[in-house]
């Protein structure tokens, strides 16, 4: 299974706070933030580093940086960009390009309307945001469009994904890893995950 499945205490307890129906707009928002934060260092896993000089206030000596400037943020609208924060804070120099997408009502297909990536994208590694993987589809037609424009390696992040979702990236998308806090049940009838969290754009945006 190309999946990461973050197995930490206090990510489960983050998780126990948001999933919480009484939980508020502000508190959920900054959770999604901070899980996202942790995604993210564990997304970066296998980066390949640089060695450099550095002088510390004790002596000169040798240290390992990342090259900022290979990596791209590719939140899918609305619901990712609440966990833009969280990884920009972690890699304050990736370009970001935005990707919009909402599911239909009924068929729970997803409908784009915005898509603007950096003009570079293609040499860049992107990682995909998305509080909430539950058919794929999203998630898929996403990564297709990158793939169209030329990118070569994409990581997808979620917080909370459904087995149908990675199923679906897994078989349409073998190459991109999956790093997600945790995996649910199932799908309802809606097409909502469950237990799930509900709608991570509405309480993230306080829409509802
Ligand atoms: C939600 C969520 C994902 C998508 C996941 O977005 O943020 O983008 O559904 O579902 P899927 O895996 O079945 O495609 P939604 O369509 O509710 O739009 P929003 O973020 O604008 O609220
Ligand atoms: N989108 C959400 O916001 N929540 C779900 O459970 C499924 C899709």
């Amino acid at each position: 299974m190309n999946t990461v499945v973050l197995n930490n205490p206090l990510i489960k307890h983050k998780l126990a706070i948001i999933r919480d129906k009484r939980t508020g707009t502000k508190e959920f928002r900054e959770i999604i933030g901070e899980i996202a934060t942790f995604l993210c260092y564990e997304a970066m896993s296998d980066a390949v580093l640089e060695e450099v000089e550095i002088e510390t206030p004790i002596c000169k000596t040798k240290a390992q940086k990342l090259d900022e400037n290979k990596y791209a943020f590719v939140p899918i609208l609305r619901a990712g960009t609440g966990m833009l924060d969280g990884l920009i804070n972690a890699i304050p120099n990736a370009k970001i390009g935005h990707v919009g997408l909402y599911r239909d009502e009924t068929t729970h297909e997803p409908i784009k309307y915005y898509y603007k990536m950096p003009q570079d994208i293609a040499n860049r590694e992107v990682i995909v945001l998305d509080p909430m993987l539950a058919t794929g589809g999203s998630a898929c037609d996403t990564i297709s469009m990158l793939k169209e424009d030329g990118v070569k390696k994409i990581k997808f992040l979620s917080i909370i994904s459904a087995p149908e979702g990675i199923k679906k990236i897994e078989e349409l998308h073998p190459d991109v890893t999956v790093y997600t806090a945790c995996i649910d049940e199932k799908l309802n009838e809606n097409a909502y995950i469950v237990p799930g969290l509900g709608d991570a754009g509405d309480r993230i945006f306080g829409t509802k």
